[in-house]
């Protein structure tokens, strides 16, 4: 059974659509997509950079340090120098907070 975390209002993310929570003891980064939320682990697979910091395009998120892309829906890298998927996680909204399920 999933572990649902608490993480952050949906209001952190109305601004940049992106924002980054530690849920579990992992750094996760959530994301806004058209009224739903979906939530990746934070760290980009390519580097050492932080994909809450990168670009939410629709539901691409680019990252900060060299611009690779990752589907926020699935975890899958679209978009080079990515090429190895990020984790996901199911997001629900529940009391008013983002929460994250954890395995
Ligand atoms: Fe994310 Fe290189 S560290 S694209």
């Amino acid at each position: 059974a999933l572990t649902w975390a608490p993480a952050v209002p949906p209001s952190d993310l109305e601004e940049f659509g992106v924002a980054a929570a530690t849920v579990g003891g992992l750094k996760v980064a959530l994301y806004a997509v058209d009224g739903e939320y979906y939530a990746t682990a934070d760290l980009c697979t390519h580097g050492a950079a932080s994909l809450a910091d990168g670009f939410l395009d629709g539901e691409l998120i680019e990252c900060p340090l060299h611009q690779g892309t990752f589907n926020v829906k699935t975890g899958a890298a679209v978009g080079a120098p990515c090429s190895v998927a990020v984790r996901t996680f199911p997001v629900k909204l529940e009391g008013g907070l983002l929460h994250v399920g954890l395995p």
